[in-house]
């Protein structure tokens, strides 16, 4: 492509409604229905190699999203894949994630929808921050928190604001990750899935609107099944959570990150464990050829 790229030096690229420009010179009107209701969905998608990761299911994901909020969808799947493809040759993007957020546009404050407004659409690319050398040789810590979000949490909706209290939280407490628990049953992290090795093995809390549906999570299940890890989405219960021998968290951003302590106690020894160490060596495996070999999904 012909296009003017990003470069170490100058300023990356972002894509709002319609027009790639300099994140600098990117701006939203401050009656955008994002800004005033937090009425917008988004995506975190990562890229591997240069490639995005599941695209597709990202892609299905934000769909149901905008359905949910009822928000027509502004670009059909392969819209959205050559704007994205676009975003990643603009940046020369090689590891990280795109953020993609559509909002129900500018208009007038008033909670009820607006007649006949487009939405504003915005994505950008993030480079890999490096996470902490001890994420993955030592585990994180985590606690557990009450979870007091509304009951719509499979929609992935940029109003967070229960989410940034409880992560926020956690990190005062020198902790990596707050774990929500409803009603005795574990449902997902601030800004994760949650997975445990208990008595019956490998489980995971089963989808519905209680949680995220992440891409991860059902990354990790297809890894456990294509290796003869036996796993299973059953509902984890407080009890079980904490008598679990090891905790991994999920996401698109951290891929998975193994809890080596519960609210002060240590998880199994206290290390990361046998099974993280295995389901983590092949997800390193997985992203190493990534984009590289082909047939690959
Ligand atoms: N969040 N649950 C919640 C509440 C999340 O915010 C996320 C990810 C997940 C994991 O989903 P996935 O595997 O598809 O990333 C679960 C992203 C990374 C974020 O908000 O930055």
């Amino acid at each position: 492509m012909t296009h003017t790229r990003a470069t170490d030096t100058t300023p990356r690229f972002v894509f709002l409604n319609g027009e790639f420009k300099p994140i600098d010179r990117a701006c939203v009107p401050v009656l955008d229905r994002g800004f005033i209701f937090g009425d917008a969905v988004y995506e975190v998608i990562p890229v591997y190699n240069g490639r995005l990761f599941r695209l597709s299911q990202h892609l299905a994901r934000l769909h149901d999203s905008l359905s949910a909020i009822h928000l027509d969808n502004p670009h059909d799947e392969q819209g959205w894949k050559s704007l994205l493809a676009e975003l990643i040759d603009r940046n020369a993007a090689h590891e990280g994630s795109v953020y993609v957020q559509v909002t129900r546009g500018v208009a007038a404050r008033d909670h009820a929808f607006p007649l006949d407004v487009p939405p504003t659409i915005f994505a950008m690319w993030t480079p890999k921050s490096p996470p902490p050398q001890s994420m993955y040789e030592d585990g994180v810590a985590a606690l557990t928190q009450e979870d007091i979000r509304w009951r719509h949490c499979h929609i992935k909706s940029t109003s967070l604001l229960a989410n940034v209290l409880a992560r926020q939280y956690a990190n005062e407490k020198a902790c990596y990750e707050a774990i929500l628990i409803r009603d005795g049953i574990v449902t997902e992290g601030a800004a994760s899935n949650v997975f445990a090795v208990t008595a019956t093995g490998l489980v995971t809390p089963p989808k519905g609107p209680a949680l995220l549906a992440g891409i991860t999570r059902d990354f990790v299940l297809e890894l456990a099944h294509a290796h003869d890890i036996a796993a299973s989405e059953q509902a984890l219960s407080e009890q079980a959570l904490r008598a679990a021998v090891e905790i991994w968290l999920t996401s698109s951003t951290r891929e998975i990150v193994p809890v080596t302590r519960l609210d002060g106690r240590p998880v199994g020894d206290g290390r990361p464990g046998a099974l993280w160490q295995r389901m983590h060596a092949l997800f390193r495996e997985f992203k190493t050829h990534y984009g590289v070999t082909a047939n690959i999904a």
